[in-house]
């Protein structure tokens, strides 16, 4: 359809409620970080919007790294496994990281990146996600930063995708059970 409106079916999270959480969160992360030097890792490709957005909203000097994975492919499920389609260029030896995540569904992604990054000898590894699906939890993940717990449903917009379609929505949006099915 020319009109996108009609593949999704309700707005879950508004452009101008994401600002005000990354203003928010952004303070935060200001000053727990206060007294070190931070590494942002965006993962690619679902969490260039909120990359982009979350680190001109932190006021603080940063270094940025990304990191592309991916474990749906074409589906609305997760594979469980994990490819890395491309690594970080930096060494996170020693460093602080932080992750920045579009959504945590099942948790496959990032339990998998945590312990990559662990053994990697980062001095800090924290995770900050948007979006959050709590009862899609397959495998707890340590979050420190949520953005929105949201229901069990296929969302996309603002990064997120289905069949790399609708990641430039500017909100976070339901699918169209249509689209899929
Ligand atoms: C999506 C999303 C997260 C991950 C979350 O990425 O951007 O990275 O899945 O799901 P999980 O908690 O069940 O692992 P995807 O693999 O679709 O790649 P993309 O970011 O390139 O869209
Ligand atoms: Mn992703
Ligand atoms: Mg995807």
């Amino acid at each position: 359809a020319a009109d996108v409106s009609s593949d999704i079916t309700e707005v879950l999270v508004t452009e101008e409620e994401i600002r005000a959480k990354l203003d928010e969160i952004a303070a935060r992360v200001a000053e727990d970080y206060a007294d070190e030097d931070l590494l942002l890792v965006g993962v690619l490709k679902g969490a260039i919007m909120v990359m982009a957005d979350f680190s001109r909203a932190l006021k603080k000097h940063v270094t940025m790294d990304w990191m592309a994975v991916s474990s749906y492919g074409a589906g609305t499920k997760s594979s469980g496994v994990v490819q890395i389609r491309k690594d970080l260029d930096t060494d996170i030896l020693g460093k602080h990281v932080l992750i920045v995540e579009d959504i945590i569904d099942s948790g496959l992604t990032l339990s998998w990146l945590l312990e990559n990054f662990a053994a990697r000898g980062a001095a800090s590894v924290e995770v900050f996600a948007l979006l959050r699906k709590p009862e899609a939890a397959k495998v707890e993940v340590h979050c420190r930063y949520v953005g929105f717990d949201i229901p069990t449903e296929f969302v996309v917009g603002y990064g997120l995708d289905y069949a790399e379609k609708y990641r430039n929505l500017r909100d976070v949006a339901v699918l169209a059970p249509h689209v899929y099915s």
